[in-house]
């Protein structure tokens, strides 16, 4: 893999969807700290591209003001700023449509443009991901060094994907299509590989031989904040088990790849997602417990319930927290139950993976043992804790307690962790594809997610409920109790 700051050819980055809250929340942001960096070449421009009649400059207000309240006081020079925003353009086009509008994007890019890099980021809809293709490609926009960067979700099922991916790839080669997860862009979920593949000392117990279980958990305290509409008609297995916790779980369960080549470890990830056991249709209500929110206390504040948030009137069977037991079956992991867990309105924002080993065959101890645990965090406050017993310093003899091995990488590193777009997007102006999602992945995420939204949808009993605050309904305490094991946060 490519460190973050190495140089990058002049290019054209051009954001369909450019007036949308990704764009103004993560892409600007990530845009300008890149530049801040230096890593943008001074003739780079990012071109926002939306239906909307802009002009250049009342774009720039917006992504100024997006700035302001995205990116740390702290980071923002005036001086800096002020050259960032000169380095962004507007077009208004509709990019469903072949009409004439298409012009102002042909205009801007020039006729002798065609050797310098052109990203096209689909931050819209993905319905029109395969007209917007369509529309580059008649408009002869689509060179060799262009790629797109599709936004995830890449479909709502997989005929839709498959759609989505045919269309697409009648336009642009495989070699040229990025698939974001921004999961995978998170320097803790990178640093993974290297935890396993650069320390042996972790990689010689990592089967099930040594290990008992493992967590995955992304939990946030935000309600669906505004996004109702596209929330409603995803829920929390689409949004984020399909995508961002099942490509963590393969980072975390695949074998050794051959080399960092973004194949040899998109093949290994896929190896995974193939092996995973199917949760059939009439398994969910034992296996993936699915919750919706309702009022309930976080912190200090009583916030509404799911659909009190979607407005007055709505019913709604979406499910805002998913908690559900996968295996992967092979050689290295056997029955070894990986426990994904993700929801809206928990107690805390975190993103953690926890990997229980096994307790040891025999006691000489009269204390009670505890089994090993490495905790990895993602966020917030990146780093891992490795829990182990240790002798009560003492004169009472042989007493032992667990203590932490505990490294914050922000501290160790003193650096910034940079936020996951910002690896990412430079990556697809490298054209380096290696914490992007192929075809075949996200396709094979598809086939093994479909049963369980199949067994959801016949038996409407299956959505429990669960008070924003607390951490998912009372199922979900019993899907990881029945192996006799408990989530994380009853253990600490
Ligand atoms: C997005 C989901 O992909 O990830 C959101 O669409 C979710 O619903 C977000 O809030 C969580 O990302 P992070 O990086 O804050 O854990």
């Amino acid at each position: 893999m490519i460190p973050t700051s190495s140089p990058v050819e002049p290019f054209d980055y051009v954001v369909f969807g450019a007036t949308g809250d990704l764009t103004m929340r993560k892409l600007l942001p990530a845009l300008y700290y890149r530049f801040c960096e230096g890593q943008m070449p001074a003739d780079a421009r990012v071109i926002g591209a939306a239906r909307s009649e802009l002009s250049d400059e009342s774009f720039r207000e917006r992504a100024r003001d997006a700035l302001n309240r995205f990116v740390k006081q702290a980071d923002l020079k005036a001086d800096v700023l002020g050259r960032f925003l000169d380095c962004i353009f507007y077009v208004s086009v509709n990019g469903a449509e072949s009409e004439s509008s298409w012009g102002n994007l042909t205009r801007l890019f020039g006729a002798d443009d065609r050797a310098r890099i052109r990203v096209f980021y689909l931050a819209t809809s993905p319905g029109l991901y395969g007209r917007i293709c369509a529309n580059l490609a008649a408009k002869e926009l689509v060179s060799e060094r262009s790629r797109v960067v599709l936004e995830k979700p890449i479909g709502h099922d997989l005929a839709s994907a498959r759609q989505i991916n045919d269309e697409v790839g009648a336009v642009f080669t495989e070699k040229q299509v990025f698939r974001i997860d921004h999961y995978l862009g998170k320097e803790t979920v990178q640093n993974l590989i290297a935890l396993r593949f650069a320390n042996p000392v972790f990689e010689r117990l990592w089967s099930a031989d040594a290990i008992e279980h493992v967590q995955i958990t992304a939990a946030e305290t935000v309600g669906v904040e505004g996004r109702g509409a596209y929330y409603d008609h995803s829920g929390a297995l689409r949004d984020m088990i399909q995508n961002h916790l099942l490509q963590v779980m393969c980072l975390v369960a695949m074998e050794p790849p051959g080399s960092l080549e973004a194949d040899s470890v998109r093949n290994e990830k896929l190896k995974v997602l193939r092996a995973l056991k199917p949760i059939r249709a009439h398994d969910v209500a034992t296996l993936a417990i699915r919750g919706q929110y309702g009022r309930g206390r976080i912190a200090d504040s009583i916030v509404p319930g799911y659909l009190e948030e979607l407005g007055e009137g709505r019913q709604s069977d979406t499910e805002t927290f998913v908690a559900l037991k996968a295996e992967v079956h092979s050689w290295r992991w056997g029955k070894v139950p990986f426990y994904l867990r993700s929801g809206k309105r928990l107690p805390a924002k975190l993103s953690e993976i926890v990997v229980q080993f096994k307790e040891t065959p025999w006691s000489i101890f009269p204390s009670k043992l505890q089994a090993n645990r490495l905790t990895i965090r993602l966020q917030p406050e990146e780093g891992i804790q490795l829990s182990i017993m240790s002798k009560d310093p003492g004169p009472d003899g042989m007493v032992l307690r667990p203590a932490n091995i505990d490294i914050s990488f922000e501290k160790a590193f003193s650096a910034r962790y940079p936020d996951a777009y910002e690896r990412l997007l430079m990556d697809t102006v490298r054209g380096d594809p290696v914490l992007f999602m192929r075809r075949d992945e996200v396709e094979a995420a598809w086939t093994w997610v479909e049963p369980i939204l199949e067994g959801w949808s016949r038996d409407p009993a299956t959505l429990n409920h669960y008070g924003a605050g607390t951490w998912g309904p009372q199922a979900a305490q019993r899907l990881i109790e029945a192996d006799g094991h408990r989530w994380h946060e009853d253990l600490r």
